[in-house]
């Protein structure tokens, strides 16, 4: 199947209305996007992205007249909010009416409805007998399109038109609202914050979201937004390392230092940084590196919505240290450097004849004082569990063992363990370089 990439909106409506799935550009990213009434349509859309039925749709509409036939109430706080921000980037939850099919709501008796701001959207939208059901245009759990050509690198061949309008302007998806209990919850933070929404209102927002903790074991998390190599979330200040990509909030490193530096708002503002986060996320993929190290982003506002993405995009991972017989600067500054905040002591021996220094009792003393936990494990086969616990309390936990050469340690088994169990294990070496456990032997971009 050839993929046209076009601005003919007759063509764009005529697939739709033959039941077909199109990618449309929204102001926030690009949707797959089928008759949200049809379930044969409906359901390309879900097998399309591998996506689970029980994950439900958003459906879009041309504008507020067009929603009471979708639902089977309008509650006023609704009604004031779709008439102040649509159309714009809020989507609505309400109970559905019949006429949505329950494969369109993941089988849920609510809709979430939605009136995006993208002129041309809105006028094929308009065209149309019917709403859109339509979820971002990427596969299930990758990282959103912002543009055609990102459509075109998922989708090529499958699909058979994207609407083509420019890259996406907010660029983060939408904020998702709903009502439990006779209270307004977010389901999703998106362009529209949680502040505004609740001034407007004059009443209090919770938040609802996927999970209450930070990630922590792979599995734990429903995950989301994933670029196709391991992604580190969280640093205040990433290190410059060679084999990663590494991605800052500002422009704060002069870019010539490494080649894959990205910048997320070169300018310093959220709303920039939202408009680019997909764009840059996609360009990593495509950087010859082994991993991304991705800065903390400010937690306000529009922040929020960009922090939970990046939290759901954010790789389980784990460190690894040795230490032969450092001197406890090296040491120290290295897990400083890396921002480790625990260490998981593997070591048989709670002593240590060549390092008196790293000895178990005067190495907990040390480390507490600088503000690192401590936590000894010995036994293979409980490992898995001291490290979810610590990792529940410090973003970066580095397991620790004698030899600072970790193909000549038993931590280096316990990598391979941790890496079939889906974490993204990484080696610290010495000289200050970080590595994903077993890079060395396939990198064919190192000559
Ligand atoms: O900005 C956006 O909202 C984009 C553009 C294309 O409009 N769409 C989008 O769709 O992000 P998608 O499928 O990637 O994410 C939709 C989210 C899902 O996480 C889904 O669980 C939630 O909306 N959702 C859909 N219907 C819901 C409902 N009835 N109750 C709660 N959450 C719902
Ligand atoms: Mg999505």
């Amino acid at each position: 199947m050839e993929t046209i990439v076009s601005t003919d909106l007759r063509k764009a409506a005529d697939y739709l209305r033959a039941g077909e799935v199109i990618a449309i550009p929204t102001e926030t990213v690009y949707g797959l996007a089928a008759n949200a009434l049809d379930p044969q349509a409906v359901e390309k859309i879900f097998r399309l992205k591998g996506r689970p039925f029980s994950d439900p749709l958003i459906v879009h509409v041309a504008d507020v007249e067009r929603v009471p036939p979708l639902v089977s109430a309008l509650p006023l706080w609704a009604e004031k909010l779709m008439n102040l921000f649509w159309p714009g980037p809020l989507t609505i939850v309400l109970p559905k009416s019949e006429q949505v099919p329950d494969l369109t709501t993941g089988g849920l008796p609510t809709v979430a409805l939605r009136c995006p701001k993208h002129p041309l959207t809105q006028a094929l939208l308009e065209s149309l007998p019917f709403p859109l059901a339509a979820p971002s245009a990427n596969p299930f759990g990758r990282v959103s399109p912002t543009t055609p050509a990102h459509v075109l690198e998922y989708f090529e061949g499958q699909i058979p038109f994207i609407l083509d309008g420019g890259p996406c302007e907010t660029g983060i998806e939408s904020t998702i609202l709903g009502e439990e209990n006779g209270r307004l919850v977010i389901y999703r933070p998106g362009a529209i914050t949680k502040e505004t929404l609740e001034e407007v209102l004059d009443t209090k927002i919770g938040y609802r979201l996927y999970t209450k903790s930070q990630p922590q074991a792979p599995g734990q998390f429903p995950k989301h937004y994933a670029p196709s190599k391991p992604l580190l979330y969280g640093w205040q200040d990433p290190p410059l390392e060679p084999h990663a990509s590494i991605v800052l909030f500002e422009d704060e490193t002069d870019e010539s230092e490494h080649p894959y530096v990205h910048t997320l708002s070169p300018s310093g503002t959220l709303e920039e940084a939202a408009q680019r986060l997909y764009q840059v996320l996609h360009a990593c993929e495509k950087d010859p590196t082994e991993y991304i190290l991705f800065q903390q982003v400010p937690q306000e506002g529009l922040g929020l919505a960009l922090h939970d993405r990046l939290r759901r995009a954010h790789h389980p991972s784990v460190f690894t240290i040795g230490h032969s017989n450092h001197p406890w600067e090296l040491f120290l500054d290295l897990l400083r450097y890396y921002e480790i905040g625990a260490i998981l002591d593997l070591r048989r021996k709670p002593t240590s004849a060549i390092a008196p220094h790293f000895s178990q009792a005067i190495l907990q003393k040390a480390l507490t004082k600088e503000g690192i936990l401590y936590d000894w494990q010995p036994v293979p086969n409980r490992v898995l569990f001291s490290l979810e616990k610590l990792m529940a309390r410090a973003p970066r936990v580095a397991l620790l063992c004698a030899e600072a050469d970790p193909t000549k340690c038993h931590r280096y088994k316990e990598s391979d363990e941790l890496t079939e169990k889906g974490f993204a294990v990484f080696h610290i070496y010495p000289n200050y370089t970080l590595r994903l456990h077993k890079a060395e032997l396939s990198l064919p971009f190192e000559e």
